[in-house]
């Protein structure tokens, strides 16, 4: 398995995405920061899109995507076919994406998490395995279609 972590973020959260890219550097994991580098406004579905198809072809073994909210990313993201990313404020629900729902994007809002408590939630998320059994059973439902 790739110990690659992609991310990507709207104009709202490129301080708090390079933050956590720094972090997640310096733990050793190969990051792969799509961008946006640069300050102007741009559109959240573009960009939650484009990083969740990547994380669906196996080019990253999650994805962490940053918007204001981390809502508007999130939803973008869900639309791609074998994602499955929450919106986390706290560490509870990071870990427990993993757990129970074996989220393998995570977004966050930089407008509602300062950077100490992201970076806690980042850490919850990674740390934490998927506990399969009847969550499997669950998770396989999620898929339109299933
Ligand atoms: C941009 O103003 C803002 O709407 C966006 O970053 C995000 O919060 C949307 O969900």
């Amino acid at each position: 398995m790739t110990n690659r972590i992609l991310l990507s973020s709207d104009h709202t959260a490129i301080d708090l995405r390079r933050v956590v890219a720094d972090h997640l550097t310096a733990q050793g994991w190969e990051v792969d920061d799509i961008g946006p580098q640069t300050p102007e406004s741009t559109h959240y579905p573009l960009h939650g899109r484009a990083a969740a198809e990547k994380v669906a072809a196996g080019e990253a073994r999650f994805g962490l995507l940053f918007c204001g909210t981390g809502q508007g990313i999130m939803m973008a993201a869900n639309k791609v076919p074998g994602i499955r990313c929450g919106t986390c404020g706290d560490v509870f629900s990071a870990r427990m994406i993993r757990a129970h729902n074996d989220a393998n994007m995570m977004a966050l809002g930089a407008r509602v998490v300062g950077e100490g408590l992201a970076l806690e939630i980042v850490d919850a998320f990674l740390a934490q395995d998927f506990e399969g059994g009847r969550h499997a059973t669950r998770v396989d439902m999620i898929e339109p279609g299933a």
